[in-house]
């Protein structure tokens, strides 16, 4: 990309802040809204991005505003806001709602949502429509589909239409009875057909490969065979960008975490602990005090 990007000509909504984006200097992400040729960039550059789910208002605009380059609405809102025990309940309805919350909320960041499970499989043309719903309903940016080879022609109709597409390999949750629950993926000879499938779809048009637990040396294998970013989750270090599960990396869920997870901050107890104090002062009849009564 050599040319920086141009205001809107036609405007850009009420909302909008003037500046255009300017293209990335090396080692930087842009000032105005991150594109894909900027995840590009970073893997051209040797940078890395980093990504992370959201679901809601608050969560998308505080990321947003700590510089995060990706916003993923995932389909993990079945498992991390709607309570299901796999991703494959939630709906292209439920995926819109939470997409259409995080796009309005974040003016910087790249937002992708998740094809949810039984949103594209049927055919190519199902999959165009989804994802219409997604970027017109949702108002994002791309969409990311799990599948290997098999998906090429869908990702080919998608970029025809329009549409960028991330790719996302190795573990793949909507696969989660197929593959006999959650299992690393692509190891030993099996490594092979993740690259392969990584370049398949990076050949057909995705702009970027997310791999999900797959060995460190299958992701760089991926990496090297691919002129596209790949972002890993559990996939060691050799990726252009990383993504993590807000809910995990926060410390909001309780529980087991996965091996892949690094919890940076203890929201759970933070709330917990905020929860508690607000029940004994109303319960002690501190709060309200005068300064909170008319
Ligand atoms: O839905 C999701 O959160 C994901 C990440 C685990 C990559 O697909």
């Amino acid at each position: 990309m050599t040319s920086a990007e141009l205001p809107a000509p036609y405007g850009a909504g009420a909302g909008s802040t003037p500046a255009p984006a300017a293209d990335a200097p090396a080692g930087a992400t842009p000032a105005g809204r991150v594109r894909i040729h900027h995840l590009q960039q970073a893997k051209d550059q040797g940078t890395r991005f980093a990504m992370l789910t959201a679901y809601d208002q608050y969560a998308a605009q505080v990321f947003d505003e700590a510089g995060i380059e990706v916003l993923l609405v995932g389909d993990s809102a079945a498992n991390n806001v709607l309570g299901h025990a796999t991703t494959l309940p939630i709906t292209l309805d439920e995926m819109i709602l939470f997409s259409r919350a995080v796009s309005r909320a974040a003016s910087r960041a790249l937002v992708v949502a998740d094809l949810p499970f039984g949103s594209y499989e049927v055919s190519p043309e199902q999959a165009v429509e989804s994802s219409v719903r997604l970027l017109k309903e949702g108002l994002v940016h791309a969409v990311k589909m799990e599948g290997g080879a098999a998906y090429a022609d869908t990702v080919r109709a998608l970029v025809r239409a329009g549409i960028p597409v991330m790719a996302h390999v190795g573990f793949t949750p909507q696969s989660e009875h197929a593959l006999g629950g959650y299992r690393v993926q692509g190891r030993g000879e099996a490594s092979q057909r993740i690259v392969d499938d990584a370049v398949a779809l990076a050949d057909a048009g995705a702009f970027c490969v997310l791999m999900e637990m797959v060995p460190a040396a299958t992701a760089d294998a991926v990496d090297a065979a691919v002129r596209v970013p790949t972002i890993g989750i559990g996939a060691g270090p050799g990726t252009t960008g990383q993504v993590l599960v807000w809910q995990d990396m926060a410390g909001l869920r309780g529980g087991r975490q996965a091996r892949f997870v690094k919890q940076y901050a203890e929201v759970r107890t933070v709330l917990a602990d905020a929860a508690r104090a607000y029940a004994d002062d109303v319960r002690a009849g501190t709060f309200p005090g005068p300064e909170h009564t008319f």
